[in-house]
């Protein structure tokens, strides 16, 4: 199958370039909008403290878009090598990109998702601190993004997926 992941905290950009995967026929699938269509309410529980039910729902949507049929998949900020769903994910052999990005580079973008209005901007700093070794460990490639527009990223992942599937 010719399937490429990305990975990467809040604000990194997986969602925008999968969305230009999408402009340029690529099939593409989004974690976060089957949570919520499944699930409307599922962003309050991390904001109610309730994070395990919310990682349970997110465990059985990355499982059915394990099963699924797609050319791009991008995952919510909390996928990565500790999450529940990392032995399904490896299992699979998908490829992951992690689009790796600075805090200060993501600053302005995160401020309204609901872990970090849980946690304060320092707490949300700790959680990015404690999860770049997980990204990193979890990724196939890395894609830095500092600095960089979203059309240069998208080249540099198209070329990945190129150098796959090509
Ligand atoms: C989360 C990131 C969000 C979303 C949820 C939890 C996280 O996805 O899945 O709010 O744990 O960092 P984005 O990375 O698309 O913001």
């Amino acid at each position: 199958m010719r399937r490429l992941g990305l990975i990467g905290f809040s604000g990194s950009g997986k969602s925008s370039l999968a969305a230009i995967a999408s402009k340029n026929g690529f099939k593409t699938v989004d974690t976060d909008s089957l949570i919520e269509k499944q699930n409307p309410e599922a962003f309050e529980l991390l904001e109610n403290g309730r994070e395990d039910d919310f990682r349970t729902l997110e465990t059985s949507v990355v499982s059915d878009v394990l099963k699924s049929d797609f050319d791009f998949a991008a995952f919510g900020g909390g996928v990565h090598f500790a999450h529940p769903a990392w032995k399904e994910i490896y299992e699979s052999s998908l490829k992951l990109v992690y689009l790796r990005s600075s805090f200060e580079n993501l600053a302005g973008r995160f401020e309204v998702r609901p872990l970090c209005r849980r946690l304060g901007l320092e707490g949300y700093e700790r959680l990015f601190k404690s999860r770049v070794p997980l990204y990193e460990k979890a990724a196939t490639f890395v894609v830095d993004t500092d600095g960089r527009g979203l059309g240069e990223i998208w080249s540099e992942v198209f070329e990945i997926w190129n150098s796959l599937f090509r």
